[in-house]
């Protein structure tokens, strides 16, 4: 048997990726355009998926819902697929070492490199620029932290996250070149256009959990009769034939990518099945099918959720997991920083 410790060559590469846990329930989009992605890599990476609560204070928000949410984030996380036999599963303030590792790779970051992340560019033209927090400006750094620590090799993210991680890998080298080798260099595994799912009441634009209304977004929470229904209500194309045209029709293309990704089936076979038909057979059909799947998502869910004790030992089995990796790490950044050890001893 291979030992799994960073010593041995023979380690499998790491994937970690995070949610943010800033709506009442995750959505359809992520299910499908990252879940699926991060069920999948578990059986290739030793994979690290976690619940980034510190990101989620650096905008205004409510301390009881922060915590009920971290609970369904990790349910619904569970409920996709994500298996903790075989990945650590953790919320991110369980492991310390995130925010330590954040503070020094604040030191090695410019602010104006820092200033350049169109993310906080675009997060604090919504509440004023003034009125944006410093968490949210370093936001970034944080998150270079959460990745480095682990020594992670891939990275599953959306396209709005590649610059974040372009930053990630700037850190890293920058600091292995000052202070010697210490980081893995990660590579972001941008999830492909394919799976990316789009707002049913305006396909030109991602579904997003933080959109105002939430018609045209099917949370993981939603009832088949609200899945349908917002299905059904979903924006289509003038025109009246079904075909996959992202252009020409951006909202018959997102309803049979849906169709795809919730069925497997093809979106060749799909558009032949539905020759000849209208818009409104299509949404019947695909109502049906989304129905049942956060029907049955659902389900798994709320029985996770029903038994906090079990969740709790899961999450905390995923922070010792987790915490055996980041903390090595830290020691020998702090350690290249040049930090005093601290004896316990002395
Ligand atoms: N910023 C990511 C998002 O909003 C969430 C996140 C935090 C993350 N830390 C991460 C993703 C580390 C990947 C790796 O989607």
């Amino acid at each position: 048997m291979h030992s799994m410790s960073d010593a041995s060559p023979a380690r499998r590469p790491r994937a970690l990726s995070g949610a943010q846990p800033t709506a009442d329930s995750y959505h359809l989009g992520n299910y499908i355009g990252a879940f699926r992605q991060w069920v999948a890599l578990q059986e290739e990476f030793e994979a690290f998926y976690f619940i980034p609560d510190l990101h989620a204070i650096t905008v205004e928000y409510d301390p009881e819902l922060l915590r009920e949410r971290t609970y369904v984030a990790a349910a619904q996380l569970l409920a996709s697929g994500v298996d903790p036999s075989r990945s650590a599963l953790f919320v991110q303030s369980h492991v310390p070492e995130h925010a330590q590792l954040a503070w020094v790779l604040g030191g090695v970051t410019g602010f104006g490199e820092a200033s350049r992340m169109t993310q906080f560019k675009d997060k604090s033209a919504k509440s004023g620029h003034d009125a944006a927090s410093v968490g949210l400006f370093t936001y970034p750094v944080l998150m270079a932290a959460d990745i480095l620590i682990y020594q992670a090799d891939k990275v599953p993210v959306g396209e709005d996250q590649r610059q974040h991680v372009e930053l990630t890998r700037n850190l890293a080298q920058r600091f292995n070149h000052r202070f010697g080798p210490t980081f893995t260099v990660p590579e972001a595994h941008i999830v492909k256009q394919v799976a990316k799912i789009y707002d049913l009441q305006d396909p030109t634009s991602k579904m997003s959990g933080s959109s105002v209304s939430h018609a045209g977004v099917i949370d993981l929470t939603d009832t088949a009769k609200q899945a349908a229904k917002k299905i059904r209500s979903a924006v289509t194309d003038s025109g009246s034939d079904i075909r996959f045209d992202r252009a020409e029709k951006p909202g018959i293309a997102n309803l049979l990518t849906i169709f795809s990704a919730v069925t497997g089936r093809d979106v060749d076979d799909l558009v032949a099945e539905f020759e000849g038909q209208q818009y409104g057979h299509l949404k019947v059909a695909l109502g049906e099918v989304v129905g049942d799947f956060v029907q049955s998502f659902g389900d798994r869910t709320r029985e996770l959720l029903d038994d906090r004790a079990e969740l709790d030992r899961i999450l905390a089995a995923g922070a010792t997991r987790a915490r055996e990796v980041a903390a090595p790490t830290l020691a020998s950044v702090y350690e290249r920083s040049g930090f005093v050890v601290p004896r316990a001893d002395a």
